[in-house]
């Protein structure tokens, strides 16, 4: 063999060890149980589902709200959200940028849009005040016939401290409802 072809054969020999030795050698490396490879670990394989169940009271924090029954089972839902100043200060906040044009800002559904729209119930008067804090957060989350929905722009506890505002228009305390 002349020099030029033997240098010739050792470079194909490389060329092919280099494009399939790579998987064969480290498919071979993998068998033998006393190297440390990368393929044992508890990583999730692909198209593999996670068999980790999320911990005991998990809420999902992304994807679809199950609607809420206005009428039944409302009045079950406790308000997390302690009527503080700070909640009902953030809760007003909110409400003015939402629900004051229609609801005004005292509540009393006097706000600036009423002049040209069906003007909303006044959130002041007792039928209202009688409603659960649930209620509240349920019609905010939801709304109704021509009231919009608000979920998806006020989120989380943001919702409840707009409850608790509601509930400071309607002259109540520092208790829940
Ligand atoms: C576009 C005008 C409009 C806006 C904005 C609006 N509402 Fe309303 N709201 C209404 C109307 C109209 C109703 C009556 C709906 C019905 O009874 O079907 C209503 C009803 C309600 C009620 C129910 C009162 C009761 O006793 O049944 C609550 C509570 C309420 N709104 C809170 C809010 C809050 C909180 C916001 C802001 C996040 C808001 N609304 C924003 C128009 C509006």
């Amino acid at each position: 063999m002349s020099r030029r072809r033997g240098a010739a054969v050792a470079a194909a020999l490389a060329l092919g060890l280099g494009a399939a030795g790579c998987t064969t050698l480290d498919n071979a490396i993998a068998k033998v149980p006393w190297f440390t490879t990368m393929r044992d670990q508890p990583a999730i394989r692909p198209f593999e589902p996670p068999h980790l169940m999320p911990p005991p009271g998990s809420v999902p924090v992304t994807g679809r709200e199950d609607s809420l029954d206005l009428l039944t089972g409302l009045g079950e839902v406790v308000n997390p959200v302690a009527r503080t100043d700070w909640s009902v200060g953030r809760g007003r906040r909110i409400f003015e940028t939402y629900c004051l044009v229609c609801h005004g800002a005292a509540g009393r559904g006097d706000g600036p849009v009423t002049l040209k729209f069906i003007p909303p119930p006044d959130l002041t008067l007792d039928v209202s005040k009688q409603r659960s804090d649930g209620y509240i957060y349920a019609l905010l989350r939801q709304g109704r016939g021509i009231m919009p929905r608000y979920g998806d722009k006020i989120r989380g506890a943001d919702r409840w401290h707009v409850v608790n505002y509601v509930r400071r228009l309607q002259g109540a305390g520092d208790g829940r409802q």
